[in-house]
């Protein structure tokens, strides 16, 4: 899709739809809407006085401009609210009204600044919502579709039109960057786990290196022994498939310290292991390598928006598999860092990867980690799918990323870390065991990871819950949602400003 920014009147664009908006506490139509009010006879306002429209959010009309206006239609979305405006509403009621559009043919679409000044929104800040909103919300997974649609087709042009040219513009572009990454990390998600094994995961991030200019280091699994990766290695060994560990690096400015590493769990396939899951939803397991297509999507915004910082992806890849060579339960492996852990469930392989992961960004003397991680089912239980799952060793690191995930309307929520859940996984065998006891799972795997980065500054994130969704809402389509790489994103280019 084409993203066009220009400075100038929304009503005068000659278009396939124009979108203005109508809040619910408000009297009669303003801004946009009230300019298309004018050219169309009132109808905006009769509508209203009807009960038509009410202004609800993301309740949607639609209005023929009948050659009133050079756009063929007009879509009045109600933003909810004044006084409980925020700017992801915004994105939202976006995303909404462009799929709405395009399931009516409708292939170019322009909006004005949504929301602008209300509520304290930037006028730029709109912008890109609105962009992101419109990129994220068209976003479909086909590629496996052999069958032409009629009833889908692509929308080619979206514009934003602002009041300055410049900052519109470059609101715009920072959006499109964001909005593309996001859409391409839902891309490696939702691909069937037959097309996305380790090695094109890996393959993925070194075309998007190639791309973008970032340096990128793939280790299979010779390497991985000599750097002692018996906890990876204990999960891969039970796959056909070769495990890869990626480590994208981005460098932003001159000295060569790692300012951040982001460690991405990368299972293409969860079936559990030899502790086999059942078979009942077993297919959403090829989502278990969201985390890392989070953190390799967020080094191909970063490259773009080139902050000064230097970050690296670490996404250790491999598949968790039941066969004759699959580590058992009871097994005890090393990791990286020297720790031994007794695999009391293979189904808890995720925080096996991510040890050896997180030893190796210490051994870079990474500033600060982040991991992100579909950990634990727990997770998913205690929060559901609106907010993400946070743990950390550090207050005021933690505190920057909710605050960071907020600001691009991704939630997070901190979870206790109590020494007595660090006792829930004690071993009687090895130094630490991969499961804890009935209760608690999220927070005993947190306790886990906790184990492999010492006293660096560290947040684990854990998207079970938030890394796909079961329906189409706002700017987020049923299957992969993309979270949190733009939380990721905005945190990274805040630490490059301080
Ligand atoms: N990948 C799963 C967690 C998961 C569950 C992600 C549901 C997305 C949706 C993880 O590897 C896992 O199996 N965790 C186990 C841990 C348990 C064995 C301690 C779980 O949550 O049941
Ligand atoms: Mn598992
Ligand atoms: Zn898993």
């Amino acid at each position: 899709m084409e993203i066009k920014a220009i400075a100038g009147d929304i009503v005068k664009i000659e278009t396939g739809a124009i979108i203005v908006n109508y809040f619910e506490d408000a009297k009669q139509p303003e801004g946009d809407a009230a300019a298309v009010d004018a050219a169309m006879s009132g109808v905006i306002s009769q509508l209203v006085k009807q009960g038509d429209i009410k202004g609800k959010l993301n309740e949607i009309t639609l209005l023929h401009s009948l050659g009133k206006l050079p756009s063929s239609r007009v879509v009045v979305t109600g933003l909810g609210k004044k006084t409980e405006l925020t700017l992801d509403k915004v994105r939202g009621a976006v995303g909404e009204t462009c799929r709405y559009l395009r399931q009516k043919g409708v292939d170019r679409i322009a909006s004005g600044l949504q929301g602008a000044g209300v509520n304290g929104i930037k006028a730029e800040d709109s912008a890109q919502a609105i962009t992101e909103g419109a990129i994220l919300g068209l976003y479909a997974f086909r590629r496996h579709m052999t069958k032409k649609d009629n009833s889908y087709i692509e929308v080619k042009e979206f514009t934003v039109a602002g009041q300055n040219k410049k900052t519109t513009t470059e609101a715009a572009a920072r959006a499109k960057a964001i909005a593309e990454a996001v859409n391409w990390a839902r891309d490696m998600v939702n691909e069937p786990s037959n097309f996305m094994y380790p090695a094109d995961l890996a393959n993925a991030a070194k075309k998007t290196a190639d791309d973008y200019g970032l340096k990128i280091e793939v280790l299979e699994k010779q390497q991985m022994a000599s750097l002692g990766m018996g906890a990876l290695l204990g999960v891969a060994q039970g796959s056909q498939q070769p495990p890869r560990f990626i480590i994208m690096t981005y460098k932003g400015k001159a000295s060569d310290a790692i300012d951040m590493a982001l460690v991405g769990k990368g299972i293409t396939f969860d079936t559990g292991g030899i502790s086999l899951k059942p078979s009942t939803d077993m297919h959403e397991m090829k989502t278990d390598m969201a985390g890392a297509a989070s953190v390799i999507a967020a080094l191909r915004v970063i490259a773009q928006l080139k902050p000064a910082i230097n970050v690296i992806a670490i996404a250790p890849a491999t598949e968790n598999m039941p066969s004759g060579t699959a580590q058992k339960p009871g097994d005890v492996v090393k990791a990286m860092n020297g720790k031994t852990i007794e695999v009391l469930n293979t189904d808890a392989e995720g925080r096996l990867i991510l040890a050896d992961a997180l030893s190796y960004a210490r051994k870079m003397k990474a500033k600060n980690i982040i991991d992100i991680a579909t950990l634990t089912g727990a997770v998913r239980a205690a929060l559901g799918t609106f907010c993400t799952g946070v743990f950390t060793n550090n207050q005021a690191l933690v505190d920057k990323l909710i605050a960071s995930g907020k600001e691009v309307g991704e939630r997070a929520w901190q979870f206790p870390m109590f020494e007595e859940y660090g006792e829930m996984i004690k071993s009687d065998i090895a130094d630490i065991q991969n499961t804890g006891a009935k209760y608690a799972g999220a927070i005993t795997a947190a306790k886990f990871l906790s184990e492999f980065v010492d006293d660096t500054p560290w947040v684990h994130m854990d998207i079970a819950g938030t890394s796909d969704t079961d329906k189409d809402k706002g700017y987020l389509v049923k299957g992969a949602t993309g979270n949190p790489v733009r939380t990721l994103v905005n945190l990274v280019l805040k630490m490059a400003k301080e």
